[in-house]
């Protein structure tokens, strides 16, 4: 097993100490969550069921015996689960690697409280290095890609791939993201942007992290 296998492994299982008997959980989408999707399996009667945030997720979940409810079927989640593609001190993250962000976002802002599972590699100083996903309605990708360089991002176009709610997704370089509300406003305001994978409003409430040394917890700055 890899160095970052191992460390997706070790953050999925640190996260499993956090479900309490009988939650709802909320579950994101990729290969860290994958992780903590295959640590469910032999607690599975432990938790009521889960709400996925793509149809892989929910494909995984249903395979290891997890109930998957539709979120216009539940009120509470206690807890929502998920990676990220970058962190910051501040919990704000960049999120969409995988191309899932809007449920991500939806499900993140339904629950009480969002856990976030990185390795080591995901902490930066200031967003933007991994290029920020936006999902787009297709017609408008033109349209929205011309907008973004006017806020000085270098918009590419994820050819090819198209997200669970049949869109498409803009990858964005050149971004040094120093006010990172201030700027997912401002994206979430271009008429065609479905969702922007900036997590700042709605960032993590808690990140673990794993490294060489361990899991730890990422401390807030404010
Ligand atoms: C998917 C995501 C993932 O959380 C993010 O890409 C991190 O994935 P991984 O755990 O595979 O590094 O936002 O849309």
């Amino acid at each position: 097993m890899s160095k970052t296998e191992s460390k997706k492994q070790a953050v999925a299982r640190a996260a499993i100490e956090f479900i309490e008997y009988d939650d709802l959980l909320g579950v994101g989408t990729g290969s860290t969550v994958d992780c903590f999707i295959e640590l469910l399996k032999p607690i599975k009667n432990k938790i009521s069921g889960a709400v996925a945030s793509s149809i892989s997720t929910q494909q995984k979940l249903e395979a290891n015996g997890i109930r998957v409810y539709d979120l216009n079927d539940v009120s509470d989640i206690p807890l929502y689960v998920d990676g990220a593609d970058e962190v910051n001190s501040r919990l704000q993250l960049i999120k969409g690697g995988g191309g899932a962000l809007t449920r991500e976002k939806i499900i993140a802002n339904a629950s009480k409280k969002f856990l976030c599972i990185v390795d080591d590699s995901k902490i930066v100083n200031i967003l933007g290095k991994f290029p920020l996903p936006i999902e787009v309605l297709p017609m408008a990708r033109s349209f929205v890609a011309r907008e973004i360089i006017k806020h000085k991002g270098m918009p590419s176009w994820r050819d090819g791939f198209v997200t669970d709610n049949e869109n498409v997704i803009l990858d964005v370089s050149h971004l040094e993201i120093m006010e990172p509300i201030e700027l997912e406003r401002k994206l979430n305001q271009i008429p065609g942007v479905v969702t922007v994978g900036l997590f700042a409003e709605r960032g993590a409430d808690q990140v673990l992290i794993s490294s060489d040394d361990g899991v730890s917890e990422l401390k807030k700055d404010n």
